[in-house]
């Protein structure tokens, strides 16, 4: 085996001692997924923890117009203090909404809880995220994104149709969360000030700064739930890990070495490619392993992944096989999964980070706050005492930021302001968030949508133009909505509407790594050289030319689910387009058309070759490479404007689309006559 990441032998645990001695059904423990038991699921629910504080808890919430709820991960908040509240006939008035914010965990939280319920989801117990809506009249229990709630409170400002709002997973502190936050408490104050009836707020978390909360939220209680949490070693490296894969592969197999079968391993890493790399590996190794090692299951688990393939994490492998589970944060608080007994912790984690003086966005690979990290040491204590091996010194873990810092300080603000002043909040920039971005972020943020035409700057004030009020209508990204809008003028809105769906959606495309060439035959009627999005945009039409068909979606690698939800997105996008009146047509074979279109609707993410071979990104100067996954990746056009830009190694482009410096230059013409270097157009 490679290096030694020095962990601590797993040997140095005698047969004896606690590591060993590991009672997996005592009373009162909760393991439903494991073996061949399945106790009944109202069992399940009386033998969650949150169960015995039930009735003080009710007591307290009936009461309190404001709560603070903290309990460790799978104590039973989610999915029991929603039904708690209906069966005591709290906030019968109205609906009960519980935010998330991942629409994985809304969908699958919903299916559960509908389960107890012995209902059929979408009828007392329904969920709605962004292009799906599965809820019906008889919904009193609504789980949705952040995201829907906030364009919710769009049409209606004080969320009458709701009388409690739990905001679930509050430590997140994504952008959606932070400013419906602030507008959840506008609404609960708005509805006091008018004698309405009241709207309850709870807030809930594993962990959270409950001082910072607390206070923004009028001062809240806090209630406190008894965990379940058993004592967990921890173990960090001797010297700092240049190659955190590395130490985490190595890692994987000393403890599948030596600790006994039944225990399962969750690593904690940053992507969907890593993750599969690794998976990869993985399966490799334990082929090769003698047989006094037992055999191994790895599952990925990242939010990208299909449903279907997301529950296998939930299922317990075969008896006398070890599971080993590589996810992302996902698995910090979103989802609970028994039988972990080994945490490994890399330490990073894939995150938006912004440079307001840039206007640049990236996803980068970063260190963990400390916060994250004892919640992926938690991971290991669920239900008995456990390890975590941290892949870092405890030097470096000294050194981790206390929390995470909410995305709201560290992303493009421009979508945020958008919806903010659709709100008819008036003064955006002074709006009350909990923690408030840099001036700097929200002047760049105005910057970038009066470049789009979506504000205007008068007599000091920033008011949204017609053009801005349309685009708030779309659930998008501002240049998306842009993009969508100008559309007509280029006719190809079918083709823009395809575009924007399959980019709305997580990928369609399939890539299982240990069939590279296979795939790299099917992907190839599909190319285009005229990028990313033309190509996305013919294994679309091709898509819908076979009617979906499942056989044809296999033999192209393209994840037929995926594409059905585009079919649905483009659905609901169409509907806003017609209700604006906007003219739906088709350039048919001329592409050209859409390609204009793009560059005229994402001109801000456009990026030039240089004499040297390098990439300059045009808004910011930044230097920027094209991914290696990119149908582009080998051709290096003059000009491309792309979708996103990711920092691993370098800062590389995602997706992108060959364009025409004269495009560019007819999109913003002042913006870029000083920028171009056109002697290479
Ligand atoms: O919100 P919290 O982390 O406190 O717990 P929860 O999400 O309410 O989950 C409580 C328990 O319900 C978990 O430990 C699982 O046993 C079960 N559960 C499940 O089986 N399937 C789900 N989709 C969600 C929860
Ligand atoms: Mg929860």
């Amino acid at each position: 085996m490679p290096h030694d990441p020095d962990l601590p032998p797993a040997k140095k645990f005698k047969p004896g001692s606690v590591f060993f001695r590991l009672e997996k059904n005592k009373p009162g423990m909760l393991l439903p997924r494991k073996g061949n038991v399945t106790t009944p699921i109202d069992v399940q629910r009386k033998q969650l923890p949150i169960y015995q504080a039930r009735t003080r808890l009710v007591n307290e919430l009936r009461q309190l117009h404001n709560a603070i709820v903290i309990g460790e991960t799978g104590s039973g908040k989610t999915t029991q203090i929603p039904q708690y509240l209906f069966e005591t006939g709290i906030g019968r008035q109205g609906l009960i909404a519980i935010t998330q914010p991942r629409r994985v965990a809304a969908i699958s939280l919903a299916a559960r809880v509908s389960e107890e319920k012995r209902t059929q989801i979408g009828k007392l117990v329904g969920y709605t995220v962004r292009f799906e809506d599965v809820t019906s009249p008889e919904t009193k229990l609504k789980f949705m994104t952040d995201g829907m709630l906030l364009r919710e409170a769009i049409g209606d400002p004080m969320l009458l149709r709701y009388t409690v709002v739990v905001l679930d997973e509050a430590h997140e502190r994504t952008v959606h969360t932070d400013v419906l936050f602030g507008v959840v408490k506008s609404a609960q104050r708005r509805r006091r000030e008018l004698n309405k009836i009241p709207l309850k707020v709870i807030v809930m978390s594993a962990t959270m700064d409950v001082d910072l909360f607390s206070e923004y939220f009028n001062k809240s209680p806090v209630l406190y739930l008894e965990g379940r949490q058993h004592p967990i070693q921890i173990y960090y490296t001797k010297q700092p890990q240049s190659d955190y894969l590395q130490a985490a592969l190595v890692s994987v197999f000393q403890i599948h070495q030596e600790a006994p079968q039944s225990h399962d391993i969750l690593v904690f890493m940053t992507g969907q490619e890593e993750i599969e790399a690794l998976a990869r590996t993985c399966r490799d190794i334990a082929k090769h392993l003698p047989d006094s090692c037992g055999p191994m299951v790895v599952i990925p688990l990242y939010a990208s992944l299909p449903p279907a393939q997301q529950l296998r994490v939930f299922q317990p492998a075969p008896k006398g096989c070890r599971k080993v589970i590589l996810a992302t944060n996902i698995a910090e608080t979103s989802v609970t999964i028994s039988g972990i007994k080994f945490v490994i912790d890399t330490g990073m984690v894939k995150a938006k980070r912004f440079n307001p003086d840039s206007g640049l966005e990236v996803l980068a690979v970063q260190r963990v706050s400390k916060a994250q990290a004892w919640q992926r040491a938690g991971r290991a204590g669920r239900e008995d005492a456990g390890f975590c091996y941290r892949l870092y010194t405890e030097q470096e873990f000294d050194n981790f930021t206390p929390m995470t810092v909410p995305e709201i300080q560290r992303c493009n603000l421009a979508g945020v302001m958008l919806q903010l002043m659709a709100l008819g909040i008036p003064d955006v920039m002074n709006f009350d968030f909990m923690s408030k971005p840099s001036p700097e972020a929200v002047r760049s943020a105005v910057d970038h949508l009066e470049l789009l035409g979506a504000v205007e700057r008068k007599d000091g004030q920033v008011l949204l133009t017609a053009l801005g009020k349309r685009m708030a209508s779309f659930p998008l990204e501002p240049r998306y909505a842009k993009t969508i809008l100008l559309s007509p003028d280029f006719s190809c809105s079918e083709e823009i509407l395809s575009i924007v769906s399959l980019l709305s959606v997580d990928t369609v495309l399939y890539n299982p790594p240990a069939r590279r060439d296979e795939v790299l035959a099917a992907r190839k009627k599909f190319t285009s050289s005229e990028g990313d999005h033309m190509t996305l945009l013919n294994v679309y039409r091709a898509f819908k030319k076979v009617g979906g068909n499942k056989e044809w979606c296999r033999e192209n690698f393209v994840n037929s689910r995926n594409m059905g939800l585009v079919k649905d997105v483009q659905a609901q996008l169409r509907e806003i387009c017609l209700k604006l009146n906007l003219k739906l047509e088709s350039c048919g074979a001329d592409t050209g058309n859409v390609r204009r279109c793009l560059a005229h609707g994402m001109f801000i993410n456009a990026a030039e070759l240089q004499p040297d071979g390098s990439y300059l990104a045009l808004d910011t100067h930044q230097a920027v490479a094209i991914h290696p996954s990119s149908v582009l990746f080998q051709a290096k056009p003059a000009y491309v404007v792309f979708n996103e830009l990711l920092y691993t190694s370098r800062c590389y482009m995602r997706d992108l689309c060959l364009v025409d410096a004269d495009w560019l230059l007819d999109a913003a013409p002042e913006y870029f006559g000083r920028k171009l270097h056109l002697s290479r157009s």
